[in-house]
Order: C-alpha cells, then structure tokens, then sequence
C-alpha cells in the first residue's frame, strides 16, 4: 500500500533542504496545469510574473499587473491540492512602501498562494521582515532579477567574480535574516550558487545555477519547449523524447530529485 501524499508545509520544505532531497519546482498559471503538475508530484508551483512573456507576449515582466498575478493565483490554486504555492509580487507592487507590499501580497495570500516572492538584495530586506512577521511567507529572488533586466543591460549571469560573489553571499545571508523561507538564484555560476545553498538553512531553488542548490525550477513553456525564441542555455527541453505533457513534466521530476537534471557542463554558468 503506498502513503497517501501530503501536502507540502514550510517545515517540509526546510526538512527536504536540510536532508539533501530535492525540490522540483515548477511555474504554473492555470487550473489545468496545476492539476496536471500536482499529479506529476511537482513539489512548488510559481505563478511567475513570467507569465507577462510566455502568456502575454511581452518582452519582460514589467508590464504585469497586480491583477493579472491575482487572476491566474486563483486559477493555479483552484487546481492544486499539494503543492506549495509562490506568486510574485509583481514590478511596482513591493517597491514605495513595506505596507503597500503587505496590502498586495496580503491579496494573492487570500486568493491560495502560500507565499509570495520578490526580487532584490538589500533594499527588500525590510519589507521581507514586515511581511513575515505579519504571517505572509517571503521568498527572495537574487542573481539575474528579471524585473530589473533593463538596469542589468540584458540578461547577464551574476554573481561573478570575487566582489560579484560576495555581494550575492551577503544578500542571500541578509534575506534569510530578514525572515525570507526560501530563495531563488537565477544565472550564477554553479559553484557560487553550491556555496550559498550550503551557507543557508533555507531552500535555494536554481534556474541556470546548477546541481549544487537544493532543488530546481524552470519556466512550464520552457521545458516543454513551446516558448517563443531561442531558449536560454540553462533549459532542458523534456517533451523530447515523452509522449505526452505528462510524461514531460513527470520526468522534469524525477530528473530534479535524482539530480540528473541540470548537468553543469551543459546547462550551468562559471
Ligand atoms: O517569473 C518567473 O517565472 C520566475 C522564474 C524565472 C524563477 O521568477
């Protein structure tokens, strides 16, 4: 007789980072999706502010709108059961004021999502602990920050180099301080990236940070390789070679937890 399947808490996530098992996160934005990727055992759903380029058609995630991340929070959450779920807060929703951030993430909390992510080092650590400590799980994003591409000069791997490594330390070590639960690096180098998930009590979830974080998430029309353009480096593209999404998105799993999947020498940055 197989256990029947729990819902993911908090306390299992930190327990899955701190015994080496491996989170399989994916993004997700509707009913179906989530349904389909509930089943497939993925771990995280992120209703990424992604969904602006891969939904929308737009060029980056700036455009999108606190409604928008509203809307498709109540759709994923609508076809879960276990996985956690993360939404972003999007561009212009955490920025002026930590009470203006509370007002927003306090929305997609109430609509099913058990934490909200937002990106940045330094500047967010004091809305990170305001929201925590009014009950609103926080998980950061540093590295290539998606929302702030235009002030990066494009999308660049970050965290280079001995000064580029140690800020990036600092701010990781700065938001778990601030009450962050979890973390996503996106473009490091893979040994930065190992040093930091090592450094941390935290879940350090990696998109093109390779093998060394604690689990790993991709955009869902990335790895089914459906997305418009050239995909970036750090993608796997899982429908070839599956017969089906399921399939797909079933292997994403299993290839996350065994830790087949990334292989640093393809898909990781120095
Ligand atoms: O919006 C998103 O999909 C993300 C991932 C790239 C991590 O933030």
């Amino acid at each position: 007789m197989t256990a029947e399947r729990k819902p993911i808490t908090l306390p299992r996530l930190l327990d899955m980072h701190a015994k080496g098992e491996k989170i399989a996160m994916l993004t997700c934005y509707d009913a179906t999706f989530a349904h389909l990727q509930d089943e497939a055992g993925v771990d995280v759903m992120l209703i990424g502010d992604s969904l602006g380029n891969v939904l929308h058609g737009a060029e980056s995630t700036v455009a999108v709108s606190l409604d928008s991340m509203l809307y498709h929070t109540r759709s994923v959450a609508r076809g879960n059961r276990h996985a956690w779920i993360v939404a972003d807060l999007p561009f212009d929703s955490y920025h002026v004021s930590k009470e203006e951030a509370w007002r927003n993430a306090a929305q997609l909390f109430k609509l099913g999502a058990h934490m909200v992510k937002l990106e940045g080092g330094g500047w967010v650590n004091e809305t990170v602990r305001f929201l925590t400590e009014r009950g609103i799980p926080v998980c950061g994003h540093l590295g290539f920050t998606p929302q702030t591409v235009v002030s990066l000069g494009g999308f660049k791997v970050q965290g280079r180099g001995d000064t580029g490594a140690a800020l990036l330390k600092r701010h990781a070590l700065e938001l778990q301080e601030a009450g962050a639960q979890m973390l996503v690096l996106e473009m490091v180098p893979s040994a930065v990236a190992k040093e930091v998930t090592e450094s941390l009590r935290i879940p350090v979830i990696g998109i093109g940070a390779g093998l060394g974080c604690s689990g790993q998430v991709l955009v869902l029309h990335d790895m089914l390789g459906i997305s418009h353009g050239r995909s970036p480096r750090f993608v796997r593209n899982f429908m070839e070679g599956s017969a089906s999404i399921q399939q797909a998105v079933r292997r994403y799993v299993d290839e996350v937890k065994a830790g087949t999947f990334p292989v640093d020498a393809i898909h990781g940055f120095q």
